[in-house]
């Protein structure tokens, strides 16, 4: 779906979600979302906060697992994603704070198999992610789903690939400070989610969206793993839908 600006795209998204809050609170339920970080779903969060302050929408009802983090990371860090969330979102809504997750970059190298596996069952405890949030890296991964992902791909450790650490490195002043490895969740649940939203913006996106949507589906390209999902959508503002 391709609308005029990121800004009204944005606030779509913001209010399919703030729907499906709704609808599960009527229903006495909890909605399990899997979010994401990095510059595209700002605006996202700004509109659920608005959605929130402005017109009631409570997240009391809400459980979010975020997609991944630095490894290592401390959570107080101005570069993690934990920060990250609290400032575009947790810290303005009525989120429970034991209802958000967000991998843990602070694990013992031994511990983070055991604690992947966790990451996915607590998912899969609630009945799986009722709707995942996605941006897109330059070279088409998904969390941090670098190339060479697999579909079945589960949570996990990864290395980051030069290009991400390069994408990344203005954050962390240089590429010596940049991280080399990662927590994501894997392939294999984002593609359990009932709904899939990828967003993205801006021309300098346009070429990997091209791939993503109309190139062959491929391990190379992780995102092109959704061309196989039953219920997800791109969206994308005149910039990144471009060259389609
Ligand atoms: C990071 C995140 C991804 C995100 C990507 C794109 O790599 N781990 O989840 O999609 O950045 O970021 P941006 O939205 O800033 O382009």
């Amino acid at each position: 779906v391709v609308f005029e600006t990121s800004f009204s795209a944005s606030k779509a998204v913001a209010k399919e979600i703030a729907e499906l809050i709704r609808l599960k609170q009527t229903q006495n339920q909890l909605c399990i979302l899997g979010l994401a970080t990095g510059s595209s779903p700002k605006g996202l969060y700004a509109e659920l906060v608005r959605l929130h302050r402005e017109e009631n929408l409570s997240f009391k009802n809400v459980i979010a697992f975020n997609l991944d983090e630095y490894y290592p990371m401390e959570p107080d860090s101005v570069n993690s994603y934990v920060r990250f969330m609290k400032a575009q979102l947790f810290d303005h809504v009525d989120i429970l704070p034991e209802h958000y997750h967000i991998p843990d970059g602070t694990l013992e190298k031994d511990e983070i198999a055991e604690y992947c596996k966790l990451y996915e069952e607590n998912i899969e405890n609630y009945g799986g992610l009722d709707l995942q949030i996605l941006g897109i890296g330059g070279n088409g991964h998904i969390g941090f789903n670098e190339s060479g992902s697999l579909q079945n791909s589960k949570t996990r450790l990864v290395a980051l690939d030069h290009v991400t650490r390069v994408a990344a490195s203005g954050d962390f002043s240089g590429l010596s400070n940049t991280p080399r490895t990662a927590i994501t969740l894997g392939v294999k649940k984002i593609m359990e989610a009932k709904r899939v939203i990828l967003m993205a913006w801006g021309e300098g996106k346009s070429a990997i969206i091209k791939k993503s949507v109309e190139g062959e589906i491929s391990n190379k390209v992780p995102a092109t793993f959704l061309q196989d999902h039953n219920n997800a959508t791109f969206v994308l503002d005149q910039g990144s839908a471009s060259v389609l």
